[in-house]
């Protein structure tokens, strides 16, 4: 049997381009979807899946993100003594126990292997997980949690897969499928970004991680892959050869890409929808704007 996972480490240290200007002053991983931050989906999931310690790598102007972790003990106080309850659970399903988060720092954005490199000395001997907050999963259960059950059965190390189109397989690490055994396969390989003709397959990692210690020895190196980058797909694909298996994981449920505009304003939508506060509204006012074929003003 495969050991616990109790430790998460959410690389958050990028830089945030394609939201620029807002990611200027504000973190990529506090924009809101609907009236939650992205990292808040991410803590959830996490805990739904029984991880314990939260370990976050940050950079310079990343404060913000750290702030949102606090009580707020006055506006606690406020909610309160205005008897709004309903606020005040919302609020306090999102505090942390003390300790129960940490925050290293990435001098530099090296690359997404680096970042959770940076996290090693937290880590120490024992398996844990990695989360990627600008990928958010719909689920009935939550993706990693569907990973940890499939990783007490494997071991090893697992990566969430997802199929894409194959002319998108450059934006993905892709994965080289030797058996697939329903929703799990077995990896031969792993390529961090390849065009389509070179593309082993096109069942793409996503950013939902189980990995063993020896993915950490092996980022020992800092060896830069794809973009000049220390990539965590390399030091996964580097432990293939060193006789421990690779696990891609499909999961169920949709994903979004809120990295990128498109998918966060696709999120936005679909989380919105899902609302019973929200969705006879948006739903009429999606088929107003849709129908006069307008574009909002
Ligand atoms: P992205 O590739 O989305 O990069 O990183 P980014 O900097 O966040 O955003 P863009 O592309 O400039 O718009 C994927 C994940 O890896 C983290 C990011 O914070 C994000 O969660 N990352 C990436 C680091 O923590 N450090 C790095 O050096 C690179």
């Amino acid at each position: 049997m495969a050991r616990k996972i109790t430790k998460a480490i959410f690389p958050v240290a990028g830089l945030g381009t394609r939201f620029l200007p807002a990611t200027k002053s504000v973190p990529k991983e506090i924009m809101t979807l609907v009236d939650r931050p992205l990292v808040q989906y991410a803590i959830d999931e996490a805990r739904a899946a029984g991880i314990t310690e939260f370990i976050f790598v940050t950079s310079r102007g990343k404060s913000a993100l750290e702030d949102y972790f606090d009580h707020n003990h006055i506006l606690e106080q406020e909610l309160k003594a205005k008897g709004k309850t309903d606020l005040l659970e919302t609020l306090n399903a999102t505090n942390m126990e003390s300790g129960a988060i940490a925050y290293i720092r990435q001098h530099k954005a090296l690359g997404l292997g680096h970042a959770v490199w940076c996290a090693r000395r937290l880590i120490g001997d024992e398996p844990f997980a990695v989360m990627l907050p600008d990928d958010v999963i719909a689920a009935d259960k939550p993706c990693l949690q569907q990973m940890v059950e499939a990783y007490q059965e494997t071991g090893g190390n697992m990566v969430a897969a997802m199929e894409v189109p194959h002319e998108k397989t450059q934006s993905y690490g892709v994965l080289d499928v030797g058996e697939n055994i329903g929703s799990v396969v077995r990896t031969r390989g792993m390529v961090e970004k390849p065009k389509s003709e070179d593309a082993p397959s096109n069942l793409a990692v996503i950013g939902r991680y189980i990995l063993g210690p020896s993915v950490l020895y092996n980022l020992n190196q800092k060896k830069k892959g794809s973009g000049g980058e220390i990539q965590l797909t390399d030091a996964i694909a580097e432990d293939i050869g060193n006789g421990v298996p690779v696990f891609g994981y499909k999961f169920e449920g949709q994903r979004f890409d809120c990295g990128s505009k498109s998918g966060f304003l696709q999120a936005t939508v679909a989380y919105a929808l899902s609302r019973e506060d929200l969705r006879d509204d948006l739903r009429e006012y999606i088929h107003e704007v849709i129908s006069s074929d307008k574009a909002a003003q």
